[in-house]
């Protein structure tokens, strides 16, 4: 399986702080947004990824990832002109995925939780083994600002729907999704809504109408956050600051994760520690480091 992270869009509900800067590069606590999807998707031990990215962005991304090659990774770009929405994403990754399947994350939505990777490398394998499509379900207060999941009583999913006005019920679809090969196609016939774009719950409602789509609940164990609004962004830099505090480990640090999953050797993660030395970040790695 292969990822393709979004990191384009327009970031309005986050003006006039994204007005010229991209929402991904501002700090949710002490990393970059757009560390926490990566870290995900590295914990699933997804080594090649495709970022979407807009055409003023791009030169930022590279400076902040390069080729990925220093965290044993393969990382690449695509731009994408205008921010069409979700769906089109899928499109524009096709020659990347070239017939993979693909985990497809959103690059401003931070997770966190027990056993949180346990269940999505389940997911993971299972549309790896047996195709389909896996979104999950996180109970929120404001349904009608989310992609909407109903069930009915054995838990199988009846609808889903994008910003309902009557929502038929609190379970919004979190940024990540997990798809087989097909999603490119079905992503192709998707028409534009009514606010003009292709949206990714209409490729979800495509799987569910051919009995595919698959959806587990994230309980209250878990943390979600879409951080793409003033009050998200700032309580998810609050959230991690405490973690972090309270744990002594950290939440999306990509070295590290490299580094555990043996994609990196003990002397790379000491060289990219170093430059980043007079922080908490860097003396966090040199530690991991010294652990052995
Ligand atoms: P959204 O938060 O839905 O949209 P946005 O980032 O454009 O922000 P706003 O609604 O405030 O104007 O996007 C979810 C993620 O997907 C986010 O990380 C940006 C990214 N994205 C793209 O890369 N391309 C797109 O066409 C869209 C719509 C979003």
């Amino acid at each position: 399986m292969k990822a393709v992270i979004m990191a384009g869009g327009s970031g309005t509900r986050l003006y006039p702080v994204t007005i010229a800067v991209n929402k991904h590069f501002l700090p949710i606590y002490n990393k970059p947004m757009i560390y926490y999807p990566l870290s995900l998707v590295m914990l699933l031990k997804i080594r090649e990824v495709l970022f979407i990215v807009n055409p003023q962005d791009l030169e930022n991304f590279q400076k902040l990832f390069g080729d990925g090659s220093h965290l044993g990774m393969s990382i690449s770009y695509q731009i994408q002109e205008k921010p069409r929405g979700l769906a089109k994403g899928l499109i524009l990754a096709e020659e990347f995925l070239n017939g993979d399947t693909v985990c497809y994350m959103l690059g401003d939505n931070v997770f966190f939780g027990h056993n949180l990777i346990k269940i999505m490398a389940e997911a993971k394998t299972e549309i790896e083994n047996n195709g389909g499509a896996y979104v999950f379900g996180y109970y929120v207060k404001d349904p009608e600002r989310f992609g909407i999941v109903e069930f009915d009583e054995e838990g199988n999913v009846k609808s889903i729907e994008e910003k309902p006005k009557n929502p038929k019920s609190n379970f919004a679809v979190v940024g990540i999704y997990f798809y087989d090969s097909k999603a490119v196609e079905i992503a192709k016939g998707v028409e534009p809504s009514n606010r003009g774009e292709l949206e990714i719950t209409s490729v979800n409602e495509e799987y569910l109408k051919e009995g595919k789509l698959k959806v587990k609940l994230l309980g209250r164990g878990f943390a979600w956050f879409d951080a793409g609004t003033h009050d998200s962004f700032l309580e998810a830099g609050e959230f991690v600051a405490t973690i972090e505090k309270k744990t002594g480990l950290m939440i999306g640090c990509i070295e590290e994760i490299a580094y555990r999953n043996g994609w990196i050797s003990r002397e790379e993660l000491i060289k990219l520690a170093k430059p980043l030395a007079k922080t908490n970040y860097g003396k966090y790695l040199l530690e991991i480091a010294k652990e052995g």
